[in-house]
């Protein structure tokens, strides 16, 4: 296979959805451009116009006129935030803090993902959850208080977790700290920072000092790396040719898949880079390279953490062992995702083992792979073995192609085209 010409991959998923959410309580007007129109911030989207927020249709070029940080009204009806553990996890965090009360609902899979890990802290602050099922999922309705500072260390290392913490210290006004065993993705800080809120990063903890009012600001949403890693795999994997991937978020809490990429064999380079909208900002240039198994783990999981089930198909064409531990993160995802990850890689044939908190790949250097994949509805497993699928030779039949949907509108399509 040969892979030729240029990917723009759509907006960051996590930078979509926090533009949106402080675009919403900001004061005053703000203007995102390049926002990702995946369903995943359609869900975003829905729940903050069912809070009263007058957004307009997503578009590249959309303008949010914010209610401040005290304008969000009751709804009428359930916040549904459709496959989105982003969507609940942060908006929990701005309801818990606001006068009104809310009920959370979700599709299947959202509703088997864990919400514990923000009721807890959110409940120490002072807000209210009820849970209809055993189990701490979706359903749940939040009932906002007025909230007290806190000083949270977290189990688990989760930016989604973080953010609820800081959006309710911002919502309510007290200050609050975030105590991370891992250092997560730090968008949310960034977009407050530009916004002009007190935030600060140091020794493993976040602190937001609260300022009353969090301005509106204008937006730049870079490509999506997590979406990037998709064709940087595939330039990987082929066989002659280069990729380039234009105007990728290049955060260093959220590239470790360029890393390993690059550990692994294949040639991968950034060029121009620049900051755009408070973030990194670069082309990735991706070539083919002989590939070798490796390890992964530990404090660089978090920013490859979605992206393991592309490096998993990646391993399983390499020379030699791959071994994943300390991802037990992906239990949780939008599905069993070390589960997920096994069964479809030996269903193609390849050879994989699950642990506990992670995964072992034997690949052998042989390719290409053929069999039926089995989504579970996951949006990355689904392109994941899209991506296995467009090896010469093979025959793999994907279940569910279309809940790419949730990240990546465009993915087959792209995929066809750069595939040659
Ligand atoms: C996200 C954080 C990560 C990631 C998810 C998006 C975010 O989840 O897997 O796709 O936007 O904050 P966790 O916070 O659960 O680790």
């Amino acid at each position: 296979m040969r892979v030729a010409g240029v990917v723009r991959v759509p907006g960051d998923k996590s930078i979509s959805h926090r533009a949106l959410v402080l675009g919403a309580l900001g004061d005053g007007r703000s203007r995102v451009r390049g926002v990702l129109r995946s369903l995943d911030v359609h869900s975003t989207a829905g729940v903050l116009r069912a809070l009263g927020v007058a957004l307009p249709p997503l578009a590249d070029d959309m303008v949010i006129d914010g209610v401040g940080l005290r304008g969000l009204q009751p709804p009428g009806a359930n916040l549904d935030c459709g496959n989105s553990g982003t969507t609940a996890r942060l908006l929990a965090g701005v309801v818990a803090a606001s006068p009104l009360s809310a009920r959370f609902v979700g599709d299947e899979s959202l509703s088997a993902r864990p919400m514990g890990r923000v009721a807890r802290p959110l409940t120490e602050m002072g807000a209210r959850f009820d849970f209809e099922r055993p189990g701490e999922g979706l359903p749940m309705t939040v009932h906002g208080a007025r909230l007290r500072g806190l000083t949270w260390r977290a189990e688990t290392a989760s930016a989604q977790v973080k953010s609820a913490i800081l959006l309710a210290g911002l919502v309510a006004d007290v200050p609050v700290e975030v105590h991370e065993p891992v250092a997560t993705r730090d968008h949310t800080e960034r977009m407050l920072v530009a916004r002009g809120v007190d935030v600060r990063a140091e020794a493993g903890a976040v602190t937001l000092i609260p300022r009353a009012r969090l301005h509106a600001a204008d937006q730049a949403v870079p490509g999506d790396p997590s979406s990037a890693a998709f064709f940087a795999a595939l330039a990987a994997l082929s066989d002659a040719g280069e990729l380039a991937l234009d105007d990728v978020c290049i955060n260093p809490s959220r590239v470790g898949a360029f890393r390993v990429l690059r550990r692994m064999g294949a040639r991968l380079s950034y060029e121009g880079t620049r900051t755009d909208g408070g973030e990194e900002v670069a082309r990735v240039v991706v070539a083919p390279g002989s590939l070798r198994g490796t390890e992964i783990g530990g404090a660089e999981v978090p920013s490859l953490i979605d992206e393991l089930p592309i490096l998993a198909c990646v391993a399983a064409c390499a020379e030699g062992e791959s071994r994943v531990t300390g991802a037990n993160e992906l239990r949780v995802k939008e599905s069993d995702r070390i589960r997920a990850i096994v069964e479809n890689l030996r269903a193609v044939g390849a050879e994989a083992e699950e642990l506990e908190d992670g995964f072992v790949v034997r690949g052998t250097g042989r390719r290409p792979f053929s069999g039926r994949v089995t989504t579970h509805g996951d949006h990355r497993i689904a392109m994941a073995f899209g991506v296995l699928g467009a090896i010469p030779g093979s025959a793999i039949d994907i279940d569910d192609r279309s809940c790419a949907a949730v990240s990546f509108p465009t993915f087959w399509e792209e995929l066809t085209r750069v595939a040659v």
